[in-house]
């Protein structure tokens, strides 16, 4: 949530930050803005997106400036609550993202002080307070003004007429990137590809003090030598590459994510047969995660208790945050795509201070949650743009399913044939992309309507959920996604023939139950269009349209749906004439509670 960034070098900043910001804009889009150091400090900023408000901004000449792109969260997305913000001054501007606990407080502390705050944000306090600190060393009035505050923070902060920029965080995250003779600060990698693939993650209370040439940052009141990390993402990874979205884009780069992330997995006997595993096994296993993470968390339970017999207990992070009892369970899996997610976070600290291993599920190196855990496992996604998550999602459940089957192949050498079938997984999903027409087609029905039911049963639950998570996000569309059996117990009464079921079945042990199902719905003339298998016949007779997915195992079965779900949801949102890469009212990583 909001995207920050920050240069000094050699370079126009203005074009910088705005090419950083077009980069980062999956982090928020309500409103936007820059500040240049001309040796003024001058800031341009609006609500809106940063290609149309940014483009039209005047020309500021200066190698130094700051860069925001804003959801908001205190004060609505206007002009005056856009970022940066400035001291009462004109002199210090800054960028901010996190959340300010404390705000009303500091207001009201600041105000009767004598200071002029002129938005609703929690962010412009923070310029009065640094500005009350400010003897000379910007460094030191940061440290000063972060003491008080309550709350959650990765900022840039800058001063007029100088090129150093001193960026700190707490609780949100901030990397810096280090290029030949200059240097960048921003929330995410993707940001600055196009500059520099060698990064410095700071820790939590760490002040860096960045000019052209010299960066140095204080830990706990020593200045260290900090750790310089080189990215393996490219900057085309993070285009669209000829795409007209980057959610079709990451939807076809599937294939290739779940050969990477298999080569990548750390199938080794040391890692499925350590301590760790004997530890689920004791206590049972505790899986956190949210939105569609949580998805394939929900689904990992499925594989976890049925092939290794594990009792696994699944909980919504946010909700797990407030629980008065910690459950038994001394081993966490905790799924994030970002890594910077709050509500992961807080719930990692809680666990880490109750004695739990944590092992995070990421996409992200060097992310928050990969650095709180013990063990990391990265999918390897490359970096994921469009909001809605995609190719993230599929490399969860491929990491998930090769964990699980690694482990059970200790007691069966089955899964050692399950694994090798995983290979063949990127020609099946190949497979479904090349021929989408009839998803299409299908997706331009469910266009026509205002509310849709995505069922499923067994392990396919989880992904009628996430159907329905894809549809709704991105096409507005109101979609609910149901265990199959559940839809009798009241959402019948919202069948009609304007509110489209897509079943997705599969010819497993709840296959005859499936089918009993949508004969029911199938008599209250609600339109059915099933998502099965190559060969089924039966579904035919049954459904208004059938999708079908090529023959597989179905084991596997999740992965194949989830496809066609995603496709389905792009280009309903696409008929509809959506944002389809940038929701209304979204963010890619929910970096605040
Ligand atoms: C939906 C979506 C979100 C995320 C959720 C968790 O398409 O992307 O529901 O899955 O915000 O994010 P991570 O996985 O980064 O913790």
């Amino acid at each position: 949530m909001c995207g920050i960034v920050g240069y000094t070098g050699k370079r126009q900043a203005q074009a910088v930050l705005y090419d950083c910001l077009c980069r980062l804009e999956y982090r928020g889009y309500d409103s936007c803005g820059i500040a240049v150091n001309t040796p003024e400090v001058q800031v341009f900023k609006d609500a809106g997106k940063v290609r149309n408000i940014l483009q039209n901004a005047p020309r500021f000449e200066g190698t130094a400036g700051l860069g925001h792109t804003r959801w908001a969260t205190c004060g609505e997305p206007t002009r005056i609550n856009a970022h940066p913000h400035i001291d009462c001054t004109g002199k210090i501007s800054l960028v901010h993202n996190g959340v300010i606990n404390n705000y009303a407080q500091l207001r009201k502390r600041l105000e009767a002080g004598g200071h002029k705050v002129v938005s609703d944000t929690d962010t412009e306090l923070i310029a009065h307070l640094i500005e009350e600190y400010d003897k000379g060393n910007l460094e030191e009035a940061v440290r000063q003004a972060v003491k008080e505050i309550d709350g959650s923070y990765a900022l840039v902060v800058m001063r007029s007429g100088d090129n150093t920029l001193v960026a700190v965080r707490k609780d949100s995250p901030l990397v810096i990137g280090v290029g030949d003779g200059e240097y960048l600060v921003a929330s995410d990698v993707p940001a600055i590809l196009g500059y520099t693939n060698r990064v410095i993650y700071p820790e939590e209370g760490d002040i860096a003090v960045i000019s052209p040439d010299s960066l140095k940052i204080n830990r706990n009141g020593e200045y260290i030598i900090p750790r310089v990390e080189k990215i393996n993402w490219t900057p085309d990874e993070a285009q669209k590459g000829g795409y007209s979205h980057y959610m079709l884009k990451e939807i076809h780069e599937q294939p290739q994510v779940i050969q990477n992330t298999l080569i990548n997995m750390p199938l080794t006997e040391s890692f499925y047969k350590s301590p760790l595993l004997e530890q689920g096994r004791k206590t049972g296993i505790l899986f956190l995660a949210c939105g569609s993470s949580y998805h394939a968390a929900l689904t990992g339970r499925y594989l976890v208790e049925e092939h290794l017999n594990i009792p696994v207990r699944l909980e919504v992070a946010s909700e797990f945050n407030y629980m008065q009892h910690l459950p038994p369970c001394k081993l966490a899996v905790v799924l994030s795509q970002s890594g910077e997610t709050a509500d992961i976070l807080r719930a990692m600290r809680r666990l880490k201070q109750a004695g739990c291993m944590i092992v995070a599920i990421t996409n992200v190196a060097g992310s928050t949650a990969a650095r709180l855990a013990d063990h990391v496992i990265y999918t390897q996604a490359g970096p994921e743009i469009g909001v809605a998550a995609t190719k993230s999602f599929i490399a969860q459940l491929v990491v998930l399913y090769a964990l699980c089957f690694a482990c059970a192949s200790a007691a069966s050498p089955r899964y050692q044939d399950y694994l090798s079938t995983m290979r063949l997984l990127p020609g099946a999903v190949q497979k479904i992309l090349g021929s989408h027409q009839n998803i299409k087609d299908a997706a331009i029905e469910v266009a026509k309507s205002k509310s849709a039911f995505f069922i499923g049963r067994g392990i396919n639950y989880p992904i009628a959920l996430e159907g329905a998570l894809k549809l709704k996000e991105i096409s507005y569309i109101h979609a609910e996604g149901y265990a199959a059996g559940e839809l009798k117990h009241g959402p019948f009464a919202l069948l009609s023939p304007e509110t489209p079921v897509l079943a997705l079945v599969s010819r497993d042990q709840t296959y005859e139950a499936m089918l009993t199902g949508l004969r029911e719905i199938k008599v209250r003339r609600a339109p059915l269009i099933v998502i099965g298998e190559d060969g089924d016949d039966q579904l035919e007779q049954l459904a208004d349209r059938v999708i079908k997915i090529p023959p597989f195992n179905r084991l596997f079965s999740p992965i194949l749906f989830s496809v066609v779900l995603q496709l389905l949801a792009f280009y309903a949102a696409y008929e509809l004439g959506c944002d389809i890469d940038t929701p209304r009212n979204l963010a890619k990583s929910v970096t605040v509670e």
